[in-house]
């Protein structure tokens, strides 16, 4: 906002709330603006930006990802697009890493038991709510991380796991990009890794102990994790999406989880999100620990990632280089 204000030639509207904009409030407030910031539920399609009209410039989205907008119709309307792609990386890392601690070692399962009074009762036996372990141990064979989308959240995410004793790391991503050795061999040794390797999705499926889904979300990927996918994988393998929800199948998931063709789950992420309530089949599987979307959700990313938002929008106005602009 202080950048915004700052800017006396620009009347800045803003929602008065510390809620999701109303639409109507939007399709009223965007007629001749020339410049709208968005978070990411809010969809920008031809129907919003006709309602903006010519004056329109730019649309700034407050999110690394960007199927929200429809490109194309940005593309027809002369726009420009900006989004926030690094400043969030690592807190969608730290968070991801959280995802998979929480899934394999029954996190849910505690946190409810506690809240819900049942401690006393809860018998503290050799195995009670034992799970796979995520570190490297003496007694455990080498655990095998896998990433499906291995651009810069996978790669910081890896990075983390590093110190916990992870040697080898696989990954599937885009098919249109070959493997490229010398990078598998570079990013292993920046990391101190024994392999780092590309591999097609059923190799990935059936190797990975802890398999983080972190590809973009949009058609390409829908339901790419399904129930051939999931059946491919270890009985204690972990499943952690911090993505988009469209990338895995819901349905074949709770399966999965519910017939213990894997361990657990954590997911950031789910289709249809926010509409997931205690009846949905993933909410009601005890190894599924599911949180509503907070990936970027810390008080530092936040604040980088809308003051990107801020410096897009107003260098789209002044004509200047965006600092991140989507390729239209
Ligand atoms: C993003 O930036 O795309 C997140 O998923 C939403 O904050």
């Amino acid at each position: 906002m202080a950048l915004l204000e700052a800017r006396a030639e620009l009347d800045v509207i803003v929602w008065p709330e510390d809620r999701a904009c109303e639409r109507s409030w939007l399709m009223e407030n965007v007629v001749g603006a020339t410049g709208v910031i968005v978070m990411f539920p809010e969809k920008v399609n031809t129907e919003l930006l006709d309602k903006a009209g010519p004056s329109l410039k730019v649309v700034s989205t407050v999110s690394v990802g960007y199927e929200h907008i429809d490109l194309k119709a940005a593309a027809q309307h002369n726009l420009k697009v900006g989004y926030t792609p690094d400043v969030l990386t690592d807190a969608v890392a730290d968070l991801s890493v959280m995802l998979a601690l929480m899934a394999g070692r029954n996190g849910g399962i505690g946190v409810d038991l506690v809240q819900k009074g049942q401690w006393p009762n809860f018998s503290w036996s050799p195995f009670a709510l034992c799970g796979p372990q995520l570190s490297t141990t003496a007694a455990s064979q080498t655990r095998k991380i896998g990433f499906l989308g291995f651009g810069r959240i996978a790669q910081a995410t890896l990075a983390r796991l590093v110190p916990f004793g992870i040697t080898h790391c696989l990954y599937s991503s885009n098919p249109s990009s070959p493997p490229n050795y010398a990078r598998d061999a570079a990013l292993a040794k920046q990391h101190n890794l024994r392999a780092v390797s590309k591999v097609d999705i059923d190799e990935l499926a059936r190797e990975s102990d802890v398999l983080f889904v972190l590809a973009p979300g949009g058609s390409g990927t829908y339901h790419v994790v399904n129930e051939a996918v999931l059946k491919k994988m270890k009985r204690t393998s972990i499943l952690v999406n911090a993505s988009r929800g469209t990338l895995v199948d819901s349905d074949a998931l709770a399966k999965a989880l519910r017939e213990g063709w894997i361990w657990g789950a954590g997911l950031d992420v789910v289709e249809g999100e926010p509409n997931v309530t205690i009846d949905h089949p993933l909410v009601k599987e005890p190894r599924c620990v599911i949180l509503p979307h907070i990936g970027s959700a810390t008080l530092e990313t936040r604040g980088e990632m809308t003051t990107r938002a801020a410096q897009n929008v107003i260098a789209a106005i002044l004509g200047e280089e965006m600092p991140s602009q989507v390729d239209l």
